[in-house]
């Protein structure tokens, strides 16, 4: 099969991962995923920041999830308890996307769908992780947009977690009801 549509149809969620880092040929690949992302009259509305750094990985898990225990979001705090013990299921690199005011969210998930297929075809597992916004939302949200270097404005958009997968996962059943082919 042509390999861009096994890259496709075989990525899946990887919600589990080794310690081991990535390369700096990966790391690159990746950042050149990412730029290379469509836009909206190529507006490029986004910023990227590519944090290795399991400090500020854990900062962002636990704002997100005080944020959740503030809520009193016993579902989510539940189903994350029973995954992992941090939002980015321990994943070596998270990538923080964000973006300019009035920017759409598509830009952001085209940009996500991007990373996570590049990192599929370097052999590396991806999870897009939309529950990380909840630490933008809380008090910490400002020092964390600072710390993450947010251009000023700029709000997060989506992250991505990515790193040498420690589970396996089949990619989610396709439904053909959900099409309409005319003509
Ligand atoms: C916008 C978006 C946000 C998501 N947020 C999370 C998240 O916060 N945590 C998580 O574990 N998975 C998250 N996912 C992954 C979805 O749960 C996953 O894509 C879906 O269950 C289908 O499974 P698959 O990716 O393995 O095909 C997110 C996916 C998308 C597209």
């Amino acid at each position: 099969m042509n390999e861009t549509i096994r890259t496709i149809l075989e990525r899946a969620s990887i919600r589990g991962f080794t310690a081991t880092p990535l390369t700096q040929d990966e790391r690159d690949l990746l950042v050149r995923a990412a730029l290379a992302t469509p836009s909206g009259m190529d507006a490029q509305p986004w910023h990227f920041t590519f944090v290795a750094d399991q400090t500020t990985i854990a900062a962002v898990s636990e704002a997100a999830l005080d944020t959740f225990r503030r809520a009193g979001n016993q579902t989510v705090l539940d189903r994350m308890a029973a995954r992992h013990p941090s939002l980015f299921y321990g994943a070596a690199v998270v990538v923080f996307i964000s973006l300019a005011p009035g920017a759409s969210s598509i830009e952001a998930g085209i940009a996500a769908q991007n990373l996570a297929l590049a990192a599929r075809s370097l052999g590396l597992g991806s999870c897009i992780i939309g529950l990380a916004g909840a630490a933008f939302s809380g008090p910490d949200g400002p020092a964390l947009s600072e710390r993450l270097d947010f251009p000023e404005g700029y709000v997060f958009g989506i992250s991505v977690a990515i790193g040498h997968p420690a589970v396996d996962k089949a990619p989610h059943a396709s439904d053909p009801a959900k099409v309409t082919w005319i003509g």
